[in-house]
């Protein structure tokens, strides 16, 4: 298994990701650092050790992180995901408390603590901590041995600006020190997550499994639904993280040179590919259908 850290702003999609990684013996959970995105940090963290509770996975510390964007002022939470931002879906509480260290102080720490490269983080949210990690504690960010991170938009349109997507748009500087940092880096932007969805019918086959995850991921789905005006499916878009990491081989990946937009306007956090751009490794295509398959394979395989 690899060491995995997993920086996160739960979130439906993240609550999802989250139990997935969970369940699959590829990854050993090291901690779940947590950031504001999809609501405020208080609930994210509390969500966090909601679903380590349900997981029975007490052992997994949390480790709250950044409130607020490095350099700007908070965006409104836009509360997507219900009102405790988790699709008020019927999850324990938690077991254990939120470590008192600081996320970015705990990820400095575990990273120097490791050989280099061999811990990966899956972010989840906006990119506010591993930002901070870069500025403030370069030499242990430089032993990440991969971020695969949820975030942009390239040939399609945004989600919550014409080119941008929440998770760069939440906090644009921080996006943009990550992508110039030098730190390896897997974009899984909107192009590929907009493929992975979920319909009716997957709910049902998650459901009809009868396994406690699988279920509870489909009532995650189902809240997701709810909360959502397209009712028919829903992009899968922080689950699409762990799956690159489960199986690559369903994802096309290229190369590119991509500037963060860090402007104030509707462009903010918006992704521009150009030859004077830092190098990112992006999914850009996806066979949505294994995809889902993996999912349902990997969550419905354990009792
Ligand atoms: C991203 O934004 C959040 O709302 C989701 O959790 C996901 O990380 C999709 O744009
Ligand atoms: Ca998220």
């Amino acid at each position: 298994p690899r060491l995995t850290i997993i920086d996160t702003d739960p979130g439906i999609d993240d609550a999802i990701g989250i139990l997935l990684a969970l369940i699959s013996p590829t990854f050993t959970i090291a901690g779940i650092t947590t950031v504001a995105g999809n609501i405020g940090i208080e609930s994210t963290t509390r969500n966090a050790g909601r679903l380590l509770a349900f997981s029975d996975r007490g052992d997994i510390p949390v480790f709250q992180g950044a409130a607020a964007p490095i350099s700007r002022a908070g965006p409104e939470p836009l509360n997507l995901h219900g009102e405790d931002g988790i699709g008020g879906v019927a999850l324990p509480d938690p077991t254990r408390l939120p470590e008192s260290q600081p996320a970015v102080e705990w990820l400095a720490d575990f990273l120097l603590d490791q050989p280099a490269g061999s811990v990966d983080v899956l972010a989840l949210g906006p990119l506010t901590n591993l930002a901070r990690l870069a500025l403030e504690r370069p030499e242990a960010a430089g032993r990440i041995g991969r971020i695969i991170a949820m975030g942009g938009a390239i040939h399609e349109h945004g989600n919550v600006g014409p080119r941008s997507e929440f998770n760069l748009w939440a906090d644009p500087e921080a996006a943009a020190v990550v992508v110039a940092s030098g730190m390896p880096l897997i974009l899984i932007p909107l192009d590929v997550t907009r493929r992975v969805r979920a319909t009716r019918e997957f709910v049902e086959t998650l459901s009809a499994s009868e396994k406690p995850m699988a279920v509870m991921v489909a009532s995650l789905i189902e809240s997701y639904f709810e909360a959502q005006t397209n009712r028919e499916s829903r992009p899968l878009h922080d689950p699409c993280v762990m799956l690159y990491a489960l199986a690559p081989e369903l994802f096309r990946i290229e190369e590119l040179r991509l500037i963060v937009d860090t402007g104030n306007g509707e462009m903010a956090g918006a992704l521009t590919i150009d030859p004077k751009g830092s190098p990112v490794q992006v999914a850009l295509g996806v066979d949505g259908p294994g995809a889902l398959d993996r999912l349902a394979e990997t969550l419905s395989a354990v009792g």
